[in-house]
């Protein structure tokens, strides 16, 4: 696009000084810019930044916010749990439940310098969280017999190093057809104060990930959709890289899922304190909705119910079985998930092209979040889970009080030595050991192939 052109695009929306080094570009550095330029709907830049003080909806749903009903650890049936289980088996093995995995975020917090599912969190295998995710899934579909797509979300950040990653290791037993990996969309920062679209480099805008919420669109254009509505996918097992005990396709949540007929089911698990920084899903107007732990003021979050419980209680560990049509509608819809404004510090260019370092939060960005389709969802419903088996995070780098390698690693081992346990053997709790997803998936495959009278007092990692 020649410069007159751009000058035309920017002049009405104050944004023209995008184009203040375009004279020192080179033809491919010009080319480049004019892609990103063309990229941005400036006049929604305009009206998320117009909108950024504008006080949010969600200090009337803290003020309105009621437990959700949930299908609770103490009072869900073991012949429930059965009901369920059979009925997520069966939809598994018709071949209608595919995954998605969330990893187009910059893992700031780990600083890992590489996309977070390359982090290597397995304790005695050394395996990444990829791997074992995917390995989850290879397992589960061999046991049902049946095919189960992964459609892997990333995003510029991290697309390149995942797609060659994945190359470089044959998917890790994924067919070929059964993964799908598509990149998510960017928002630009914007000045705080002028809405101005910031410049990172001489030729590039300063933007970052749309949010998970970026999904929807991204599914749409990435094709994974049509490919979704092709194999007769009616609900996608969702998903986030950070977690290496997530128990994906999970038969009872499926299953549950169904049962209700519901659009989206959400796990959580119950806060071990009011201000555990966990999202919050609540209940306003009979609708769900997930309250971040940054919106939550201390006040209500101690919140307690006549019982002495707390009102707030569930804590989302963002795992959601989503329907198919769901995903559709909210991907044909442009406003079908709001922005959230977050402040930052970005560093930029300013007018003279000097490097600016903020140290204090100088521009607004932008981003969506998935769990806003919970509202709109028909018959939303949550399920509880122990978070000792299903919510191990891997957030901070070591050292953190919270979240690190170290502890997500433990977390892993004292689960697969309970497993070793209810499977009949012996071991300590100093004895480090790890199960391999293709071993086994769960404590009852583990029983079938541990032989009897087993001790394991040595470092041991189980695979086929
Ligand atoms: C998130 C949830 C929080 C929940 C917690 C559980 C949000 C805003 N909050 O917190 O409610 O309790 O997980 O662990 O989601 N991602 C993308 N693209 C993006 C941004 C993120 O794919 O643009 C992916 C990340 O790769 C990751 C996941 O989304 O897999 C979560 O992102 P993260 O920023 O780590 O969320 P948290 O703030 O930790």
């Amino acid at each position: 696009m020649p410069k007159e052109r751009l000058h035309a695009v920017l002049g009405p929306h104050g944004q023209e000084h995008l184009l203040a080094f375009w004279d020192r570009l080179d033809t491919e550095q010009r080319r480049s810019l004019a892609e990103q330029i063309d990229r941005i709907d400036f006049e929604l830049i305009r009206r998320l930044h117009a909108d950024r003080d504008r006080p949010s909806d969600v200090h009337e749903l803290i003020a309105r916010a009621e437990p959700p009903p949930a299908i609770r650890l103490d009072s869900v049936t073991t012949a429930e749990q059965s009901k369920a289980r059979r009925r997520g088996a069966m939809e598994i093995r018709a071949g209608r439940i595919g995954a998605i995995l969330v990893a187009g975020g910059q893992g700031t917090r780990l600083e890992f310098g590489k996309p977070k599912g390359m982090f290597p969190i397995g304790p005695l295998s050394g395996k990444t969280l990829f791997q074992i995710h995917v390995e989850k899934i290879v397992a589960a579909a061999r046991r049902y017999g049946a095919r189960i797509p992964l459609y892997l979300m990333t995003s510029p950040a991290t697309h390149r190093q995942t797609v060659e990653f994945f190359a470089a290791h044959e998917r890790f037993g994924l067919p070929a057809e059964d993964l799908l990996i598509f990149c998510q969309g960017t928002m630009p920062a914007v000045d705080a104060e002028t809405g101005r679209v910031l410049l990172e480099e001489h030729g590039r805008i300063a933007a970052s990930p749309d949010g998970h919420g970026g999904m929807s669109a991204a599914l749409l254009h990435g094709g994974a959709l049509d490919d979704i509505q092709r194999r007769g996918i009616q609900h996608l097992f969702y998903f986030q890289v950070d977690n290496p005990l997530v128990d994906i396709c999970g038969l009872e949540m499926i299953g549950h899922h169904l049962l209700a007929d519901s659009e989206l089911t959400t796990q959580v698990i119950a806060k071990r304190d009011p201000l555990e920084r966990v999202g919050n899903v609540v209940q306003v107007d009979g609708r769900l909705y997930v309250i971040e732990y940054s919106d939550l003021p201390e006040e209500a979050a101690n919140r307690r119910n006549p019982d002495g419980s707390l009102t707030i209680w569930a804590g989302s560990i963002a795992v959601h079985v989503i329907s198919a049509g769901l995903l559709r509608r909210s991907a044909e819809s442009a406003d079908a998930l709001p922005f959230h404004v977050a402040r930052k510090a970005v560093a930029h260019l300013d007018h003279s092209g000097r490097r600016v370092e903020p140290s204090e939060p100088n521009a607004v960005k932008f981003e969506r979040f998935i769990f806003d389709l919970m509202p709109q969802a028909r018959n939303a419903i949550v399920m509880e889970v122990d978070r000792r088996l299903a919510f191990a995070p891997l957030k901070n780098a070591s050292g953190a009080e919270q979240d690190t390698p170290e502890i997500v690693r433990d977390q892993l081992m004292a689960l697969h030595r309970d497993w070793l346990r209810w499977a009949g053997a012996e071991v300590s709790d100093e004895v480090e050991v790890e199960i391999s997803p293709l071993y086994a998936l769960d404590a009852e495959e583990l029983a079938e192939k541990l032989p009897p009278g087993t001790r394991i007092t040595e470092p041991t990692y189980f695979r086929p």
